[in-house]
């Protein structure tokens, strides 16, 4: 059965603009959109069910495209301690951060991280996500990283939400290769990934690059054995430092590079050509009070497409709500609202390598998106988090929570 979504303006992002239909209507067909344009000009549809959405602004649902919603404990002790002027690089030398987070998550049953991470993408969904990535990287054992997978993907099949599952096994060194990394990654290009790819619960794959993490000939070699598992490659890159993971990640025609406060023009350059998405998460950012900040005149001037995101985890950016970050990403990256949304809808699809099927509303693609009782577009990069007053349209149905 049809439905005709009438009574509201569309900022529909698609070409990564607002893109904006006043006084708009919206034809779905079960899960997918058939047809958007303004009310006037809506083709005879017959016997239909109609939907009054009271003037609402719709856009698409929101999309977090880099997520670490699964882990055991937290680490707000950590936070204490920062504050008091210990760096993350110490707390981690010490046996903290995330290898902290890696003993809680190993400890923790299936059911336990499920129930935790359902309650943080509660938080989410409530604020209008309909597509999630989540990584695992908190489990650094077969069994482990398989539990957290496993756990996104039932999260996906509970919950009115999309989840792409990331396997970030080369997030840090679990205790018991210390010293032997290389031996490490041969573990995961070896037996962990290829497993866990069998079982399919990897969508793509991620690393962590970074001097207190590995090293590129590292990530490179875990980029080799996901192109022989036919799986895209994703990194974190060039967070705390520099060292051309973007590039890396480029060359692997990798769906996108995260963080990147300390990358070049040349990365920017090569991400460009790659049409690798540039995923800025200035949750993290704010939460370490990092000061170098991304270059974004060399990302607009060569054209990369900048998602952002919330890098929901324990230790960087405990963030749950995705328009905190599009106001964040204003504030601190000044970054237009315009451009922030693109970034939590079309460009973040692309990142997810979903861009042909979600992330803008257009005839063909998937019935996701939110009517917002907002003003103006504008509003939901300006308002610091709450619950504003909405509904959430997930496949054509609407979503209760
Ligand atoms: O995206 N950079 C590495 N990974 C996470 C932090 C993980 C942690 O500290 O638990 C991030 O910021
Ligand atoms: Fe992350």
């Amino acid at each position: 059965m049809k439905t005709l979504w009438h009574h509201c303006h569309v900022a529909s992002m698609a070409n990564g603009a607002y893109s904006i239909i006043e006084d708009a209507a919206i034809v779905t067909d079960g899960a997918h959109i058939v047809w958007i344009g303004p009310r006037a000009e809506v083709p005879d549809q017959g016997d239909i069910n109609t939907v009054d959405l009271n003037g609402a602004w719709v856009t698409p649902g929101l999309i977090d495209c880099h997520t670490h919603t699964v882990f055991g404990g937290n680490r707000s002790g950590e936070f204490e301690q920062r504050l008091q002027g210990v760096s993350y690089a110490d707390i981690a030398a010490a046996g903290g951060g995330i290898a902290s987070t890696v003993r809680a998550t190993r400890a923790a049953s299936e059911e336990e991280l499920f129930a935790s991470a359902q309650r943080r993408l509660l938080q989410l969904l409530k604020d209008g996500v309909t597509t999630v990535e989540i990584k695992s990287g908190y489990g650094l054992d077969l069994a482990s990283e398989r539990k957290m997978l496993r756990v996104g993907r039932r999260l996906g099949e509970q919950l009115p939400v999309t989840v792409r599952n990331t396997c970030l096994a080369a997030h840090a060194l679990p205790p018991e290769y210390k010293d032997r990394a290389d031996d490490y990654i041969a573990h995961i290009c070896s037996d962990m990934l290829p497993a866990l790819a069998a079982e399919n619960l990897v969508d793509a794959v991620d690393a962590f690059c970074e001097y207190l993490a590995f090293s590129t000939e590292q990530v490179e070699q875990v980029f080799i054995t996901a192109g022989q598992l036919g799986l895209p490659v994703k990194l974190h890159a060039e967070q705390l430092s520099s060292l051309h993971g973007s590039s890396l990640a480029a060359r692997y025609q990798a769906l996108s590079a995260d963080h990147l406060e300390f990358m070049t023009e040349e990365d920017a350059i090569a991400m460009a050509a790659a049409g690798t998405v540039a995923v800025l998460l200035p949750g993290a950012f704010y939460f370490l009070r990092e000061t170098q900040l991304p270059p974004m005149d060399a990302l607009r001037k060569h054209g990369v497409k900048i998602a952002i995101a919330t890098d929901l985890n324990p230790g960087t950016s405990p963030g749950l709500s995705l328009r905190l970050m599009l106001n964040m990403a204003c504030t601190l990256f000044r970054m237009t609202p315009e451009e922030a949304l693109a970034g939590a809808t079309t460009h973040a699809a692309r990142a997810l390598g979903m861009v042909d099927t979600h992330g803008s509303l257009e005839a063909g693609k998937v019935a996701d998106f939110v009517a917002w009782n907002i003003e103006r577009p504008a509003d939901l990069a300006y308002w610091l988090g709450g619950d504003l007053e909405k509904r959430v349209v997930r496949h054509g149905v609407e979503s209760t929570f």
